[in-house]
Formats: structure tokens, C-alpha cells, sequence
């Protein structure tokens, strides 16, 4: 099947007015990932596609975020949003290019799998001229109706315009089909639209093609993999299956959720087998964790690179560029963004690493802060490997502590700290004998002069 050829055009060019937002609602996102590049992956995880999106609103910003996951799509515009048929048409110059296989995706129904698309494929392998995804709706309100005779698909009937009976079936249209290529144009233009809505149906091409005696077949889909996306109610549902979809399909390659509903993930969250990820942490896009490593409870992480048996948490923050290597250990409340710490480094308490490398085995003490920007520019704090920094030290960047340094608690560091040495940047300690308890002779004298009564 793989040998066909194959072009998948996905409608991006409804107003999407109920979603109440000032952004078009394909870019609304799914896993941090924009609704329109998940219809891109499914048609692509189905084997080699050429892609078409057909956008009206803020073209530009479609194709842009369609680029993500499809550099090559090609944009087509429908100016006049008059139905699903005349919006496939958009691309004509793309189907006269002679595909066999014509997929029409709706960039707002996510959730698709690419095992429904191989089946719509495979329907079209098989000699079908068109193949619809079907599924058994809970509710039927508003979907199209697939009227069958026995094995065949005779007609889609729209819910406006469906009688009585036609309204009681429940097999309805997801919205997903796939159409011979030989054929795609000259269905497509026979579409008319005197009908309830007044549109050009998309659907109507299952009944031109079944009155021309070309087989027409319907597949079945879950519902949920048609779920589609009109409001942020179904946004936020659409986001609840995907992410219980990603929960199972880590646990099943050996990543140990201990809650996993309370676990969220991103698209490209990936996670080596042997990590127990505690309840309540949030991947955001960009994460990619080893093996064996723990990640604890009501942590967050993005944009960061984790090796394996590393510790992470709880309360932790990772930010982009975090790169931590084996074994490192960052703990409670401590951030570390665009860092490098290499092997068995410690983090363990309060911190701040922001634009700097950790050397190997270095401890950073509770509290240490790399004071890394000057409110104009970013700079580079350097800590060698095996060198130890004192609880509550200010790292003055740009500054290097080279290895095996060691800087007394609570220093403010703005020079360089040679290897091996040990820096002191806080003021020398005094003790002053018997004051303590003059001076605290003298605060109470003054506190009862205060309380007698006067006059
Ligand atoms: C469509 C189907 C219906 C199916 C349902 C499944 C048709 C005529 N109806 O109805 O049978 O049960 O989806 O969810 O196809 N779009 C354009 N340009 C247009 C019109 C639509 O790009 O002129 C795009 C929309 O952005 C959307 C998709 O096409 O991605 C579907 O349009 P929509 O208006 O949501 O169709 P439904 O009424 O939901
Ligand atoms: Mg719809």
C-alpha cells in the first residue's frame, strides 16, 4: 500500500467563532502542539504524504505552525467559506497532480490515529473510489448520517437536512475520508448546494459516486479519535483523551506513573524505561528524561535534557537548556535554566543556576544563586568539578570557580576563585566578649523605662 501515492489535504479555513478567541482556532493547541500539525502527523504517520493546507485567516500563522511537523505543506487559500467540498477544491491544482490517494483530514479533529488513516487507505488499495471514517456516535446531533444498503455506503445525509428515520442513525460521518485520485476532480465538481445550509458538501461526493456505480465504503473509528474541536469545553476533552493516550503508551514502554492521571505530558515528552515519575509533574514541549531516573512529586519540567539515574525534585524546576547529566541531583525548590551540569552534581536546596556549567561532582549549597543577569545582558558563571559552594553565595556573573574551589557560605562572589582555592566574600566575623549581655541589659532597662507610669 505504502507504494501509493499519496496527497492529504487538511481544511484549516472554518472561523471557528465559538471558541471565542481572537486566535484561529486550528492553532489552539493540543499538547502544547497546534491543533493543525496534529491532523499533519496523523496524515503523515500513515505512510508518505504530500501535504495541502487550505486556511482562510491568518494563512500565514497556519502554515507557519503546519511547518512545524510538515516543512514541505504548501498552502492554499479559500477565500469564501462556502462548504467542505468547495474548500478540498481550493487545492485543485494539487489533486490534478495526479495522486492515487486523496486524504481529506479537518484540522480541528485531532485525535485521529494512523491506523484509522491506514484503513481509509487500505479501503481506496481495495478498489473503493471513496471511503469514509465512520463511527457509532453517543449522540448523533449534528453529525452526517452514513445511509448504507446493505455493505454499501449510498449517501452522507447532513443533520439539517435529514428526515425523521435518517435521524435516528447513529453511524455517522467523522469527517475523514479518502477518494480514488482518478476520480477526486470530477466528484468534487459535481457537488452542488441546494441543501439546507446552502453549502457545497463535501459529503455529497458518496452519493454522485454511488449513482456512477463506483464502490463506496465506510471504515469504523473509535469516537474518540474523531473528536472534534469547536469550543474550549472540546478543546480541554480533546486534550483529556490525548493525554490519557500518552499516560498508557508510557507506562506500557516501562516509565512508572504512580498517579498517572496527574501526570502531563507534552507532544514530544520523552521518558527511558525505569523512571518513576511521582504524582502532580508537568512535562512542557522539549523534554527528553534518561533512564532510571526518579522525577518527584510537583515538578516542572521544559525545554530540558535529562540523563539517566538522576533525581529530580520534589518542587523542582527545569527550564530550557537545562542539560543534566548522570546522577545529577536537583531538589526542592531549586531552578536551573540554560545549565550544564555534568556528572553527579548537586543541587539540592533553594538555587539558582541560570547560564552556567557545573562541573562534575560539584555541591552547590542550599540557597547559592548565580546572579546572572544585569538587567541588559546575560552572563556565564563557571563552577569546576569537585568544587563546593557554600550555602547562600551570590555568584556574580561573569565569574569562574574553577575545580575543586571552595567558597565559604554565604560569600558574594565577584572575582574568579583559582582551583583548589578557597574564597571568602562576606565580612569577617568579631566577637566582642561580655557585650551580649550588656547589650541585652540595656534593650530591657529601656523597655521597662517605656512601661512604667508616668508622671
Ligand atoms: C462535517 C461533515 C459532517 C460530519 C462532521 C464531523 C460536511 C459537509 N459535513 O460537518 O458530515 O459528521 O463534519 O465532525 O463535510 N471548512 C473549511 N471551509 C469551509 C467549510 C469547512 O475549511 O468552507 C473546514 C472547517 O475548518 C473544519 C472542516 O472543514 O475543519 C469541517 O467543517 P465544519 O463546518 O466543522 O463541518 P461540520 O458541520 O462539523
Ligand atoms: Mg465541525
Amino acid at each position: 500500500m505504502t507504494e501509493r501515492s499519496c496527497l492529504a489535504i487538511v481544511l484549516a479555513a472554518g472561523e471557528g467563532t465559538r471558541m471565542k478567541s481572537a486566535k484561529p482556532k486550528v492553532l489552539h493547541e493540543v499538547a502544547g502542539l497546534p491543533l493543525v500539525c496534529h491532523a499533519a502527523r496523523a496524515a503523515q504517520a500513515a505512510g508518505q504524504a504530500d501535504l495541502a493546507i487550505v486556511a482562510g485567516r491568518q494563512s500565514d500563522e497556519v502554515l507557519k505552525a503546519a511547518a512545524r511537523v510538515a516543512p514541505s505543506a504548501r498552502l492554499y487559500l479559500q477565500h469564501e467559506r462556502l462548504g467542505t467540498a468547495h474548500a478540498v477544491l481550493a487545492a485543485r491544482e494539487a489533486i490534478a497532480e495526479g495522486h492515487d490517494d486523496i486524504l481529506v483530514l479537518f484540522a480541528d479533529t485531532p485525535l485521529v490515529e494512523p491506523q484509522d488513516i491506514a484503513f481509509l487507505r487500505s479501503g481506496l488499495a481495495d478498489g473503493a473510489a471513496v471511503v469514509v471514517m465512520g463511527f457509532y456516535a453517543a449522540d448523533p446531533t449534528g453529525y452526517g448520517r452514513l445511509l448504507t444498503e446493505g455493505d454499501r455506503l449510498v449517501a452522507i445525509r447532513e443533520d439539517k437536512d435529514c428526515t425523521q428515520a435518517e435521524r435516528a442513525v447513529t453511524f455517522c460521518n467523522g469527517g475523514l475520508m479518502a477518494i480514488a485520485g482518478e476520480h477526486a476532480l470530477s466528484l468534487l465538481e459535481a457537488v452542488g448546494n441546494d441543501n439546507a445550509k446552502g453549502e457545497y458538501y463535501l459529503t455529497d461526493i458518496v452519493e454522485v459516486a454511488a449513482a456512477r456505480g463506483l464502490a463506496v465504503v465506510a471504515t469504523t473509528a473509535e469516537e474518540e479519535s474523531v473528536l472534534g474541536v469547536n469550543t474550549g469545553v472540546q478543546l480541554a476533552e480533546a486534550e483529556g483523551v490525548w493525554q490519557a493516550r500518552k499516560r498508557r503508551e508510557m507506562m506500557l514502554a516501562g516509565v512508572t506513573l504512580v498517579a498517572p492521571e496527574t501526570v502531563h505530558f507534552s507532544h514530544d515528552t520523552q521518558i527511558g524505561s525505569d523512571t518513576i515519575v511521582e504524582p502532580n509533574v508537568v512535562f512542557g514541549p522539549g523534554v527528553s528524561v534518561g533512564a532510571n531516573v526518579t522525577i518527584h512529586s510537583f515538578s516542572h519540567l521544559e525545554g530540558a535534557i535529562v540523563a539517566d539515574h538522576a533525581e529530580i525534585g520534589p518542587f523542582a524546576r527545569l527550564r530550557p537548556g537545562a542539560r543534566l547529566a548522570d546522577k545529577v541531583k536537583v531538589g526542592n525548590f531549586c531552578e536551573v535554566k540554560n545549565a550544564d551540569v555534568a556528572t553527579g552534581a548537586k543541587i539540592n536546596h533553594l538555587s539558582y543556576i541560570g547560564d552556567a556549567k557545573v562541573g562534575a561532582g560539584a555541591n552547590i549549597g542550599a540557597g547559592t544563586i548565580t546572579c546572572n543577569y544585569d538587567g541588559f545582558l546575560k552572563h556565564l558563571t563557571q563552577i569546576g568539578a569537585g568544587a563546593f559552594v557554600g550555602s547562600n553565595s551570590a555568584l556574580v556573573a561573569p565569574v569562574t570557580i574553577a575545580d575543586g574551589a571552595y567558597v565559604a557560605s554565604g560569600s558574594v562572589i565577584t572575582q574568579d576563585v583559582p582551583a583548589g582555592a578557597l574564597a571568602f566574600g562576606r565580612a569577617r566575623q568579631e566577637n566582642k566578649d561580655g557585650l551580649g549581655t550588656k547589650l541585652r541589659e540595656k534593650l530591657k532597662a529601656q523597655k521597662e523605662a517605656r512601661a512604667a507610669p508616668k508622671g
